[in-house]
């Protein structure tokens, strides 16, 4: 038995937990689960998880410089509003970490299984890529998938292996979202990748819902205070949940 892998099932267990996933990188995976974390934390207490140890971005998106504090809880989160947040880089402060492949696992679910988790609503922000924040999230929790690609070929041909082997193991793939689809201009859209053909086509193979999220060039402006944006990305992701 492991205890702290125990203790991570035991913090998670029955909870909804919401994983932003993709196998490729810069898609837009921690703007979308910080934007659907603040979107629940408007109304309910809701947990942000950062699994990239490191990237870290969820830090930098809401402008995170401190160090997590501990108690006899566990590792208190970050507060933001109703938002509870929880990072490895909360642990390590602003500092590059190198890491034996073998030991990430360990790393994550120590946070997990560490951290003073009350929150009914976990959402969890997670590396690019298919390696051991998955596995971790497989062992610990059962979560709803958010599978995020950009709407080109190259994009969704890499996002669909990594669909492919969630559906085999079970996993439930709430929605695909193709971020940065299109860009709303006075002329009309512009598809930047082009129209979004091929995630159409994937979600429709699959029988999964495809959500089309825009390209939001305010987005840049709140980097580091991202609770402050109230653009059309967050308010498209809005109606997503609401739906
Ligand atoms: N819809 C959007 N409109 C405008 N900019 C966006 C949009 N989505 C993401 N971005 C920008 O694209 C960049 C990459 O986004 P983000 O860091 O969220 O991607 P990621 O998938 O988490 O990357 P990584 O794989 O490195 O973790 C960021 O600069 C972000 O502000
Ligand atoms: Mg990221």
């Amino acid at each position: 038995m492991n205890p702290i892998l125990e203790l991570a099932r035991e913090r998670l267990k029955g909870k909804r937990v919401l994983a932003v996933m993709s196998a490729k990188g810069g898609v837009g995976k921690s703007t979308i689960a910080s934007l659907i974390a603040l979107n629940f934390g408007e109304r309910q207490k809701t947990a942000l998880i950062d699994l990239d140890i490191y990237g870290n971005s969820v830090l930098k998106l809401f402008g995170i410089q401190k160090l997590h504090e501990v108690s006899k809880e566990g590792i208190e989160p970050f507060r933001v509003g109703n938002l509870s947040i929880f990072s490895v880089g909360g642990l390590v402060g602003d500092h590059y970490i190198v890491l034996p492949g073998k030991e990430e696992g360990n790393v994550l679910e120590s946070l997990l299984g560490l951290a003073n988790l009350r929150e009914e609503t976990v959402v969890i922000d997670t590396p690019p890529g298919m390696g051991e924040e998955l596995l971790t999230l497989k062992r610990v929790a059962n979560p709803e998938v958010i599978l995020v690609t950009l709407p080109s070929k190259l994009s969704v041909m890499v996002v669909e292996q990594m669909l492919e082997y969630l559906l085999e193991s079970k996993l439930k793939v709430e929605w695909i979202v193709a971020n940065m689809c299109y860009l709303n201009t006075p002329f009309g859209p512009i598809y930047p990748f082009g129209k979004p053909e091929f995630v159409e086509k994937l979600g429709v193979e699959k029988g999964i819902k495809v959500e089309y999220l825009p390209v939001d060039p305010e987005l840049e402006d709140f980097s580091g205070r991202i609770w402050d944006y109230s653009g059309l990305l967050k308010e498209e992701i809005r109606k997503i949940l609401d739906e």
